[in-house]
């Protein structure tokens, strides 16, 4: 059960010049190899924390002991989370979720319409919602709390609403838990080092991924296993998530490959499209390197879903621009084989699909992107898990992570922190009348001004 990653699609031998040459490869390892000994040197000396997220057994029997709690009692556990308190959890989610736990709805919208539905559409004496920020401020997150709270609170009565809510927040830090210590929630905690969307592994993703139902240990276990294979690869490339850096690295430098597409292959993997656009686009989107030179350095991350986006996206990636690489994930076995019945014998188009699986459909189709893209000279890399479960997601997740690490250390920039969307975060305060903002409000509302009305049209 062991998730590979195939680089052949974006070989100069596949694809011609516009593809990787081996012995760029092996130039480029001595570079590989201070990346993994720097990475190396800041994980001994505890400066990251989400490496060793598989190793956390303390975190998670706690964990595991609220995901039973949560299905005894519960039906429906809604997720109120955004960015990266709510996509890790919705990749685990759709990916492994809904066998014979709780239904879980992730929810990361602020649109009225759509909360104003989702509380309509759950019995909320069998729900449980479990409030995610890491940093406990977020405004989505906690407007979206006060709202089901209020709610909670009319139903139940101002004691009994706090069995409906669980928190997932720092242990020290932030307004949501001077809440919970002040009201009495129930609570898990994200360790203070590791960013939002690295948290997957953390009761950030683990907790909703445990009320459904999912074997978290098997998901830690695959993410450990993973770890031991980086650890144990004698030379940097024979590290995959090394060897992917590598590669996109110098794509994005040499070739310029400016965008990335991920293409899901099962839907069980789509949401896990989502939740590698904002690890790949806020990890590696940055302004300055290391050395605080400008760079404006970045990646755009693009997800596509096989083979629906074959009839929408493909004719671009064939024929457009030539600056993108795409990532394909395929899964070899997709469980219980739906055949296709053998029908229409006389018309050849149709008669062909009969006896074949729709996997095979699936994977067939796959192949033929793969070699359809290369034919044109388009690189491509597939990450292939022999079928979709808790061990070979946690492999798949513990990979990209470390990937997107790897690529922006060798970028020269610091893959931690998203500094830049700060300052949208105050403008929305100011214009929410936060005291102390009163300058940011001021800021938008000279912007509005001062627009030209001639281009609004
Ligand atoms: O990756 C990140 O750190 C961000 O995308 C956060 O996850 C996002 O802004 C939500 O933050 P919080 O969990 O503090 O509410």
């Amino acid at each position: 059960m062991t998730v590979r990653l195939d680089l052949n699609g974006l070989l100069a031998g596949t694809v011609g010049a516009q593809g990787v040459a081996p012995e760029e490869l092996e130039a480029l390892a001595p570079e590989l190899d201070q990346v993994r000994r720097a990475l190396a040197e800041r994980r001994a000396q505890g400066g990251l924390v989400l490496a060793d997220l598989p190793y956390r057994r303390a975190d998670l029997q706690g964990i595991v002991r609220a995901g039973a709690a949560a299905r005894d009692r519960f039906d429906t556990l809604v997720v109120l989370g955004i960015g990266g308190s709510a996509l890790g959890a919705h990749a685990l989610h759709e990916a492994l979720g809904n066998r014979d736990g709780l239904r879980v709805v992730v929810s990361d919208s602020i649109d009225p319409g759509a909360l104003r539905s989702l509380l309509g559409s759950v019995d909320l004496q069998r729900t449980l919602f479990n409030v995610v920020s890491k940093s406990g401020d977020t405004a989505e997150t906690m407007a979206r709390f006060l709202i089901v709270r209020d709610r909670l609170m009319r139903e139940f009565g101002a004691v009994d609403y706090k069995d409906h809510i669980i928190v997932t927040t720092e242990a020290q830090r932030g307004s949501l838990r001077q809440i919970v210590n002040d009201e009495g929630f129930q609570s898990l905690t994200v360790p203070p080092d590791v960013d939002g969307r690295f948290s997957a592994l953390t009761a950030v993703g683990l907790f909703p991924a445990a009320a459904a139902g999912v074997d978290v240990e098997e998901l830690l276990a695959g993410a450990a296993m993973m770890d031991e294979r980086m650890r144990a690869a004698e030379s940097p490339l024979g590290d995959p998530a090394l060897a992917l850096a590598g590669a996109f690295r110098l794509l994005a430098s040499q070739r310029a490959k400016h965008i990335v597409v991920l293409m899901t292959y099962a839907e069980r993997l789509a949401a896990a499209g989502d939740w590698f656009c904002q690890l790949w686009g806020e990890s590696l989107g940055k302004a300055v390197d290391r050395d605080g030179r400008i760079v404006e350095h970045g990646q755009t991350a693009v997800r596509a879903r096989g083979s629906a986006d074959q009839h929408s996206q493909l004719q671009l990636y064939l024929e457009g621009p030539r600056d993108k690489v795409v990532l394909f994930l395929r899964v070899e076995d997709h469980g219980e084989p739906l055949d296709i019945p053998a029908a229409f014998q006389d018309i050849e188009e149709v008669a062909c699909l009969g006896g074949n699986s729709l996997g095979a459909l699936l994977n067939g189709s796959q192949r033929a992107t793969e070699l359809a893209l290369a034919r044109r000279g388009r690189p491509s890399a597939t990450l292939v898990l022999p079928a979709v479960n808790p061990f070979t997601l946690g492999q798949l997740i513990y990979l990209l992570e470390m990937a997107t690490i790897s690529t922006g250390w060798l970028a020269g920039i610091d893959p931690f922190g998203q500094p830049a969307i700060e300052e949208a975060k105050e403008f929305t305060f100011g214009l929410l009348g936060r005291p102390g903002f009163e300058s940011r409000r001021a800021e938008v509302e000279a912007w509005v001004a001062g627009k030209d009305p001639r281009f609004i049209i």
